[in-house]
């Protein structure tokens, strides 16, 4: 029996240790924002926390998850507000959206460990994370808001209407 928590709720598994998360939280609790991409750790958009960590669900088997916290895209916050989804919403970056969820997951572990990264830093944390629509401009645009960093090529707002 495996015992974890599911965006804060206590759950319990007794099948195949071995399934991948993915499968795990999609088909068994019902939660469907994590989505299956390649299916080999490639692509990203299985992307979830476990422990705190982004990993990919879908090569993480539920048995990895024994003791620890698994958070998905429906529990980042308790109201869709964590800083990176108002960002996503305010910069309109989904286009088709199924790479989104997986992006925001690793964009909000990103921001838990380097609060304010540069452009290099985005970049490297987000090149697993594979968008076939090519939003990358807008998620890097978005990690820095939610990282409270003003857009490039705008004044600080304490400059607003001066001039420079
Ligand atoms: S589905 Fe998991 S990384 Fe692609
Ligand atoms: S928004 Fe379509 S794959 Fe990323």
């Amino acid at each position: 029996m495996i015992k974890l928590t599911v965006n804060g709720a206590e759950r319990s598994f007794d099948g195949d240790p071995d399934m991948p998360l993915l499968w795990y939280l999609r088909d068994e609790v019902g939660l469907t924002g994590t989505k299956f991409g390649c299916g080999q750790a490639l692509c990203g958009a299985c992307t979830i926390h476990v422990g705190g960590t982004a990993v990919r669900g879908c090569v993480t088997p539920v048995s990895a998850a024994e003791g620890q916290a698994v958070v998905t895209i429906e529990g980042l916050s308790p109201d869709g507000n964590h800083p990176v989804q108002v960002a996503w919403r305010d910069l309109n970056v989904a286009q088709c959206g199924y790479c989104q969820c997986g992006q925001m997951m690793q964009a909000a572990s990103l921001l838990t460990d380097t609060p304010k990264p540069t452009d290099a830093q985005i970049d490297e944390a987000m090149s697993g994370n594979l968008c076939r629509c090519g939003t990358y401009p807008r998620i890097r645009a978005a990690i820095h808001q939610a990282a409270g960093n003003p857009p490039k090529g705008t004044a600080p707002a304490a400059n607003k209407g001066e001039r420079l």
